[in-house]
């Protein structure tokens, strides 16, 4: 018989009812230290004291209230996010899948007032991730998300990631549109796109016209160690999808645009019932009012490697299990030799919380304010989880 929850989910057999911090407990008081942060959601820890009383007094005063009307927190936000970034105006969502949705109708809404319908096609890459919707399996096109789920939704062109000539050569086609990239893969494996492919990027969409989109979903919100990663490469995109982080835990998205690529999108071309709500653009307030803190970001960077010494020390003394480290700031992959999936699992039996990724990669996103001591005992249970897979092996 069909369980009550619709199956779609591989479960592991843990159940949570409360977390502080990086720590989250079973009913029977076990604890784990948790480096997913609910794959990156939970950046400033779980249940943190800031957030919560943020999102309690909202929740004391306004819950909902249509678009239809003006709403200040949202108003807010986007204000923060305009003076932080290289946008110049946002719209709000409930999630990643729903940003790439916009930025997809977006890139498309702009060719098309600007007279050139044709140009209705988004370029991706190997490896990449943008939800699950129609849009974001089309846009991933690999075989695992999109069989059975035909007709795709047309106007994707997937090339391998990385690969310049292939990039060069595909954009000389009449009806590109844009270009949609993650500066780091997260679901592909935490790979980050090299400085020179982002600023290549950069240069092709300016001879082109194409706009270059970000998918910042994962990788964002300090994440990285700036508060974009795209800052690294000191190139700004025309249009990014942000999710996850903003919310630190409570359902918000947005997708940051420039004037010029937001021209398309007038009064009636887009909508959200809950997107921008008054509780997620609260608590979406207090985070950026916290992450963007130079001194904040500074932290992150400290704590990253701090991590990575520590990590590139296990991978040395594990190398049946270990082959590298690899990522940027608190988003860290170790590639694996054992199964990554059964270094997850050796991991609960240890007490501590990691997600796989593609390319048979570990995944560590713990949050952004991860204090030292836990980040110590995160070496020690990996170690633990590691001598455990090299004993049964
Ligand atoms: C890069 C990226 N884009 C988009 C998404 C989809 O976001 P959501 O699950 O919030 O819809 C994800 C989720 O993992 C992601 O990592």
């Amino acid at each position: 018989m069909i369980p009550s929850v619709l199956p779609t989910y591989n479960r592991a057999p843990l159940s949570f009812v409360k977390g502080e911090g990086s720590w989250l407990f079973e009913a029977d008081g076990r604890r784990f230290l948790d480096l997913g942060a609910g794959i990156a959601v939970n950046a400033l820890g779980h249940a943190n004291p800031e957030l919560a009383s943020t999102l309690k007094a909202q929740a004391d005063t306004l819950w909902h209230v249509s678009n239809l009307y003006n709403i200040p927190q949202q108003q807010e936000l986007a204000d923060r996010l305009v003076a932080a970034t290289f946008a110049d105006t946002v719209f709000f969502t409930n999630s990643g899948t729903e940003s790439c949705e916009l930025a997809v109708k977006m890139a498309r809404k702009y060719w098309y007032d600007k007279g050139q319908p044709e140009r209705t096609t988004i370029i991706t890459f190997d490896g990449s991730f943008h939800g699950r919707s129609s849009a974001g399996i089309a846009a991933a096109g690999s075989e695992k998300m999109t069989k059975g789920f035909a007709p795709l939704l047309p106007g994707f062109r997937h090339l391998k990631f990385g690969d310049h000539d292939a990039l060069k050569e595909a954009m000389k086609a009449p009806d590109v549109a844009a270009i949609l990239i993650e500066p780091v893969q997260g679901e592909g494996g935490i790979r980050p796109l090299p400085e020179v492919c982002l600023k290549g990027i950069r240069a092709v969409c300016d001879e082109t016209g194409a706009l270059m989109m970000l998918d910042e979903v994962q990788c964002g919100v300090g994440r990285t160690g700036k508060l974009f990663a795209h800052e690294w490469a000191g190139v700004t995109p025309d249009v990014m999808m942000v999710a996850k982080g903003i919310g630190g835990g409570f359902p918000l998205g947005a997708v940051l645009a420039t004037e010029e690529a937001a021209s398309g999108m007038t009064a009636g071309t887009h909508g959200s019932t809950y997107g921008g709500n008054p509780l997620g653009c609260a608590v979406g307030n207090k985070v950026m009012q916290i992450v963007s803190d130079p001194a904040f970001l500074d932290g992150v960077n400290a704590k990253a490697n701090r991590f990575r010494q520590g990590l590139e020390a296990l991978v040395d003394q594990h190398p049946t299990v270990f082959e590298s480290v690899r990522g940027l700031g608190l988003m860290i992959g170790i590639k694996c030799k054992a199964l990554n999936t059964d270094v997850v699992k050796a991991g609960y039996d240890a007490g501590i919380l990691t997600v796989p990724a593609g390319d048979n990669v570990l995944r560590l996103l713990p949050a952004l304010n991860i204090p030292d001591e836990d980040i110590t005992e995160s070496l020690a249970r990996l170690e633990q989880a590691a001598t455990a897979l090299e004993q049964k092996s």
